[in-house]
């Protein structure tokens, strides 16, 4: 069959920018990505496309190409269900904050709810997408809702995780490495939903780079390609904090095993600690999963990575204290940096929340720069933690428009995300403004340590 109508159930970071590529790689095929969130949705619709509610270099330009051409965004949800031959859920999937796996296990409410909804308004056969990461077996719980409280129509469920990461969201949609296609491979009907989405991506993906796979491999790959990512991540941190120690640089190290090709150079960056919406919640997921399968020493060795970049994050924000002679109480603090990672105005888990958090229990005063996180999202990401009352937070924390003025009078600064931007800054004119002796901490290994050093900044780097 050839998918004429796509649905796309949630308008984030996931389901927008993939169902924007899909949009502009295949013009015969009308998209339509629906959300809850009206506000959400009216900023997609937004006439300056500037304003969409995510950032990702590259993503207007697609966005203004393909809207209203063949890429809808709206809130009617049963509309979209009912005119779609294939649905995408992409929906969020957060650890579970109450009750039976709280704080480990995918919250699957929003899954269930979507799944319920479809089976409600489908009147015709439908194939279903799994976008969002889902722990292994979402789909036969997906399916048992379809099958029973539906109108007796065919739902064929596909798992099709998403592997962009965001920052770089439109390259790695246009270019994936590969296209991971979940399906019953064992039937006719589960070989021909496969071949429709093989047929969606194959506007623009080789053949070569588009795998197939069964449902539960599919599913299980990709819990398994975010935990593998985290790992090098806190074992290069691990490391970090042995070279810190040691007359070793951790770049040096990195370097030096990246050349194995049996390692390969990327990923190998040593930070401040990983953040982001997935790392942390699929490894918890997956750590439940083995878990609930008593596989203990399996469960175990993965939760290590968490509490490894658990421990990076701390002990940033110790070092900081440390330094500045054991208390930052009513000191001013500048932190560079709020989003996860640059090019992005995600902050989900970003690590400057932990320093921050940490600091503010030390009794500082914190000014934050990010030249793409709001005001109401810093605040909102504190308040989350619940560590003090929104009050307080306020009181405590500023967010200003620039890095000059964050640092100004300040007793130290921190690089907390890697923005290109901040490698140029006039770091001399910084210099003068704050208090000495000036402390910078470059969470992110992004500054040039001579060039700072000989400024007259008192220079901590990670790994060095
Ligand atoms: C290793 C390093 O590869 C080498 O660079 C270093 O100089 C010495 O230690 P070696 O022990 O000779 O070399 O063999 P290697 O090929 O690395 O295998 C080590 C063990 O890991 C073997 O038992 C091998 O069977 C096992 N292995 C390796 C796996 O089980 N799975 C793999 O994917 C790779
Ligand atoms: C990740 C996966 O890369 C992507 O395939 C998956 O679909 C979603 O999760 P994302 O979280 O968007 O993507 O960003 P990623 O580039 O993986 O970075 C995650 C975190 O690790 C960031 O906080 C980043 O700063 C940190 N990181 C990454 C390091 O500290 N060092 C590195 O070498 C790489
Ligand atoms: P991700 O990073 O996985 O894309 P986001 O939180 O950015 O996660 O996006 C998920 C979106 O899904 C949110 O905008 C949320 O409003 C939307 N959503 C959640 N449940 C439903 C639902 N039942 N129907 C429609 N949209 C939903």
């Amino acid at each position: 069959m050839k998918v004429k109508n796509i649905c796309c159930i949630g308008a984030g970071y996931v389901g927008g920018p993939t169902m924007a590529i899909i949009a502009q790689k295949s013009p015969e095929i009308n998209v339509t990505v629906v959300d809850i969130n009206e506000k959400r949705i009216a900023a997609w619709n937004d006439p300056d496309v500037e304003k969409i509610p995510i950032y990702e270099p590259g993503l207007a330009e697609v966005v203004a190409e393909a809207r209203g051409r063949n890429l809808f965004f709206s809130t009617d949800v049963d509309a979209a269900i009912d005119a779609a031959d294939m649905i995408f859920i992409s929906v969020n999937t957060p650890t579970k904050t109450y009750g039976m796996g709280k704080g480990m296990a995918a919250d699957l409410k929003y899954i269930e709810l979507c799944a319920r909804q479809i089976a409600r308004v489908a009147k015709n056969d439908k194939i279903i997408v799994e976008k969002s990461t889902l722990p292994v077996r979402t789909a036969e719980a997906l399916k048992r809702i379809l099958d029973n409280t539906g109108n007796g129509v065919n739902f064929q469920i596909l798992s099709n995780p998403e592997f962009l990461a965001e920052g770089t969201a439109v390259t790695d949609l246009h270019k994936p490495d590969r296209v991971l296609i979940g399906g019953d491979l064992d039937t006719e009907a589960g070989r021909e939903a496969i071949q429709a989405l093989v047929d969606v991506y194959g506007h623009w993906v080789s053949d070569d780079n588009i795998l197939t796979t069964n449902v539960w491999s599919s599913e299980l790959s990709k819990l398994t390609a975010n935990a593998f990512l985290a790992q090098r991540v806190s074992s290069i941190n691990a490391m970090s904090e042995l070279c810190e120690v040691t007359e070793a640089d951790v770049q040096e190290v990195a370097k030096a095993i990246g050349m194995d090709s049996r390692i390969g150079p990327k990923f190998l960056k040593a930070s401040v600690g990983f953040g982001g919406s997935c790392f942390q919640k699929d490894i918890l997921n997956l750590v439940y999963i083995a878990k609930s399968f008593g596989l203990n020493e399996v469960a175990d060795y993965w939760e290590q990575v968490i509490l490894m970049n658990d421990h990076q994050k701390r002990r940033f924000a110790a070092k900081i204290v440390k330094t500045l002679f054991n208390t930052v109480s009513g000191k001013k603090i500048a932190l560079l940096g709020w989003a996860f990672k640059k090019d992005t105005n995600d902050t989900r888990e970003s690590a400057a929340i932990y320093v921050a958090d940490y600091l503010l229990n030390e009794q500082a005063e914190i000014v934050v720069y990010d030249p793409k996180v709001t005001k109401e999202q810093i605040l909102a990401d504190l308040d989350y933690l619940g560590t003090r009352s929104e009050e307080e937070n306020r009181k405590l924390i500023t967010v200003v428009n620039s890095a000059q003025e964050a640092c100004k009078a300040a007793h130290a600064v921190a690089v907390m995300t890697e923005w290109d931007a901040f490698k140029t800054l006039d770091w001399e004119a910084i210099y003068e403004g704050m208090l000495k002796p000036a402390f910078l901490f470059d969470g992110r290994r992004l500054l040039d340590k001579e060039a700072l050093t000989a400024l007259g900044f008192e220079f901590y780097a990670i790994g060095s």
